[in-house]
């Protein structure tokens, strides 16, 4: 059988790695696709970089609207990245009809709905395994495993970035700015890496993993996000001695009134399997109705991992090329006439349990004022430890049971304004699961 065409929209980690991969398993590939997948086409900017990786035979051009146009282009791998040009370039070969396989999460999070809106009308596949955890197929199993269930929350280690960013602070006591330094060496951190820091890169995931987990609409904008750049080593090193450590979570749920949409960093039990999983690897919890928990785990980030998940969408589109659109796999895991409209909840309506650090005068009646704004505010203590004073002033850290979030929001701003404070309250949620 003819091969199935290719261009690829960039050359870099993702786009070399997916070059790399495809030419190495070529022969493997194509008895799975059933035919072979043949790059014919790459768009960079800078053109002499890619010959020097692709070599001779290639046509390579720095205008990618080529590519996207190219009659002879049967799939678009877009892997350039943004919210800008590649979204043109996507519409672009949409409109040509063109399949599309991509990595990019900051896409599909802000223009999602008109995205899969366009590809369904013209009968094309937009595949994207890679742009959520790397190379793990988390995509395909809720989408496709996990169909039979009613899917009650999903949770995770969905940035990298971060995760190896914590894990070098907690293991070698590097800095935030060191580890943040090598793991843009290493090639996980996005051309922005505050958005990796900022978790922003895990909420554009998450929102992706919640529409395709209830059956609602991309919402990137009612996502809870909450970064990591004001965790401390500190707090790194007071939740191990607590038996925690701490994770950058996305965690979505349903819940009666709605569903949970939140990325924060979390202490998690240090025994717990999301606690122990390190570096740059992810790693989701899916709990459904049917199956209980089920657990993925592996590269999130990175050239070859994230190729792996690419190329297995090029084999599935490759696979489904020819079949009827009706029969796919819908983008979104659920028929689009079926998606629901469940609100998002807002932060405040969630309840999580705190861990609350704060510097005070090591004074009498200290203690005792804040544990009554706690109690005021319904917030139940469940342990809590004083650190030895230094120079007149103590460390107080609490641990609280669960708390409605409007609550504890209220009892830090009144505890923050009281006169024997000596710095901001430090809080941390606490989950297990
Ligand atoms: P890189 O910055 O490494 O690569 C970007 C590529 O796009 C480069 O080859 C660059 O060309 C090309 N490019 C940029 N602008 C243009 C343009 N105007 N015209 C033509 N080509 C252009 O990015 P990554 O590979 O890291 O990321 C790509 C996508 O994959 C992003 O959406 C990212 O979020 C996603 N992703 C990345 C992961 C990772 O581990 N890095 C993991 C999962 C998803 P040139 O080489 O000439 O500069
Ligand atoms: N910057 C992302 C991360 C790449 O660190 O996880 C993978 O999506």
């Amino acid at each position: 059988m003819e091969s199935i065409k290719v261009g690829l929209l960039g050359l870099g980690v993702v786009g070399g790695g997916t070059w790399s991969v495809l030419q190495r398993n070529a022969e493997e590939i194509s008895r799975r696709a059933g035919r072979q997948i043949e790059v014919v086409q790459v768009a960079v900017r800078d053109v002499a970089k890619a010959r020097a990786k692709v070599g001779d035979g290639i046509e390579i051009t720095n205008d990618p609207a080529l590519v996207v146009a190219n009659p002879q282009v049967d799939i678009v791998v877009e892997l350039i990245g943004g919210t800008t040009l590649a979204r043109d370039l996507v519409l672009q070969a949409i409109h040509h009809g063109k399949h599309v396989v991509t990595a990019n999460k900051a896409l599909l999070a802000t223009h999602g709905t008109e995205i899969f809106e366009a590809a369904s009308a013209k009968g094309v596949m937009v595949a994207f395994e890679a742009a959520v955890a790397g190379g793990i197929p988390i995509i395909k199993a809720i989408r496709e495993g996990l169909t039979a269930n009613r899917i009650e929350w999903v949770a995770g280690i969905i940035n990298g970035t971060t995760n190896y960013i914590l894990t070098e602070m907690r293991t070698r006591s590097l800095s935030f700015e060191q580890a943040l330094a090598q793991a843009q060496q290493l090639g996980y951190a996005e051309a922005d890496p505050s958005s990796d820091v900022g978790g922003l890169d895990a909420a554009q995931k998450l929102t992706l993993l919640a529409s395709m987990a209830f059956g609602i609409p991309v919402q990137l904008d009612r996502a809870y996000v909450e970064g990591i750049t004001h965790v401390s080593d500190q707090d790194i090193h007071i939740a191990d001695r607590l038996g925690y450590r701490i994770k950058l979570l996305g965690i979505t749920r349903r819940r009666a009134e709605g569903i949970e949409l939140r990325v924060h960093p979390t202490l998690v039990p240090a025994h717990s399997m999301l606690a122990n999983v390190e570096d740059a690897m992810n790693a989701v919890l899916v709990n459904g109705d049917a199956v209980g928990q089920t657990l993925y785990y592996g590269k999130g980030a990175g050239e070859e991992p994230t190729a792996s998940a690419v190329v297995a969408d090029l084999v599935d589109v490759t696979r489904l090329h020819t079949a009827d659109p009706e029969h796919r796999v819908p983008h979104l895991a659920f028929q689009p006439e079926s998606m629901a409209d469940i609100p998002v909840l807002p932060i405040e309506q969630v309840r999580c349990a705190q861990y609350l650090r704060m510097s005070v005068n090591d004074a009498p009646g200290v203690l005792a004022e804040v544990a009554q704004v706690l109690a005021d505010s319904e917030i139940s203590i469940g342990s809590m430890i004083q650190e030895p004073a230094s120079d007149g002033v103590a460390t107080l850290i609490f641990m609280t049971h669960q708390a409605q979030e409007s609550n504890v929001a209220h009892a830090i701003n009144k505890i923050e304004s009281m006169s024997f404070m000596r710095s901001a309250v430090t809080r941390l949620r606490v989950e297990s699961f």
